[in-house]
């Protein structure tokens, strides 16, 4: 994708569909997509071996499971709020009301990470969706 040459509306893109947990590609900053979804429900169990993962909740409310040190815990990131998921945890976002999400990740990189449980249909695993020019 070529840089753009315009501004764009993260609202008029988030307008734009309905699928939850299917990545669209707004911009690219050197090597990495920055990437918008909607979330709802549960995403999957699974880990990215080689980057960290960026979240900027932009609306409603995000968690994410984490399995750090053999035990599990939840962030809760309400709008506004930030989190880098390290290389190599396993997590599980999850929205039970909702939320809409900025995410900044190396192009390529698989919404389903490296290593996941069983995709359920309602998950993309994609490496996100590019915008119609
Ligand atoms: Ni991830």
């Amino acid at each position: 994708m070529k840089p753009d040459s315009q501004p764009r509306s993260l609202s008029a893109v988030l307008d734009s569909f309905d699928a939850r947990w299917s990545p669209r590609i707004v911009t690219r900053v050197n090597d990495y997509d920055v990437r918008v979804a909607k979330a709802e429900g549960e995403h999957v169990w699974h880990v990215h071996e080689d980057t960290d993962e960026f979240f900027l909740v932009t609306e409603g409310e995000l968690r994410i499971a984490l399995r750090e040190d053999g035990a599990e815990r939840e962030v809760v990131l309400p709008a506004g709020s930030v989190f880098t998921v390290p290389r190599g945890t396993w997590h599980r976002p999850s929205a039970p009301t909702g939320a809409s999400l900025l995410l900044l990740e190396p192009t390529g990189t698989s919404s389903v990470g490296d290593a996941h449980d069983p995709v359920p249909e309602h998950v993309d695993a994609t490496t996100g969706h590019h915008l119609e020019a």
